[in-house]
């Protein structure tokens, strides 16, 4: 990977707001195509992908989960799921394809907003309605929503090691710090 990649890293920011302009079904092709990519435990793979465009879908999971602007004003959302059966590390593999759709998106000049399951009854209520209306099977749980579009304003770059914090950096011994 070439040092000029690394900026992918820096460039990605959590976009709420979004243009109305759609995804097209290359782009989406594109990015499920990065989250696949993704690493998982012993290759299990148990995840599935939901797309949602239909706005009555996005309006109820919005008003489950009473946020509404990165889900309703956003042209996709995708849910994240897994069956649980296939592979308990089915959070973890689900939040590694999660970031790779994300790092996609912000490389093909997209943002999103990683929606992740709160524990709490809104969530389990979003999640009903992805069973109830979209079919999603009894068998299967949501990870987190991801939604996805075209950026409404710029959001700012992360500088270089802005976010690196040397008293969490542990070298051989909790105690030995570089600072
Ligand atoms: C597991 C998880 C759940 C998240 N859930 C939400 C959410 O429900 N709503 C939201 O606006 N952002 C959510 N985010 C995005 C974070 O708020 C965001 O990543 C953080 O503020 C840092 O900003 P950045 O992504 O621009 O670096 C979530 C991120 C993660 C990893």
């Amino acid at each position: 990977m070439a040092k000029k990649d690394l900026e992918l890293f820096r460039t990605r920011r959590t976009v709420r707001k979004f243009t109305a302009e759609g995804i097209s079904d290359e782009t989406l092709t594109e990015l499920l195509d990065a989250a696949t990519l993704a690493p998982s435990r012993l290759d299990r793979r148990p995840l599935h992908y939901l797309v949602i465009r239909s706005d009555t879908i996005k309006t109820k999971v919005a008003e489950a989960l009473r946020v509404r602007p990165y889900i309703e004003g956003a042209p996709v959302v995708i849910a994240v799921c897994a069956d649980p059966v296939i592979s308990p590390t089915w959070e973890l593999d689900g939040s590694a394809a999660i970031e790779n759709m994300l790092l996609a998106a912000t490389a093909l000049g997209l943002g999103g907003t990683w929606v992740g399951p709160r524990r709490n009854q809104l969530w389990e209520r979003a999640v009903e309605v992805l069973h109830q209306v979209a079919g999603l099977p009894d068998n299967f749980r949501v990870v987190s929503l991801v939604s996805i579009g075209h950026p409404e304003g710029e959001s700012r770059s992360y500088d270089p090691g802005e976010k690196l914090d040397a008293t969490r950096i542990h070298y051989d011994h909790w105690d030995n710090l570089k600072l």
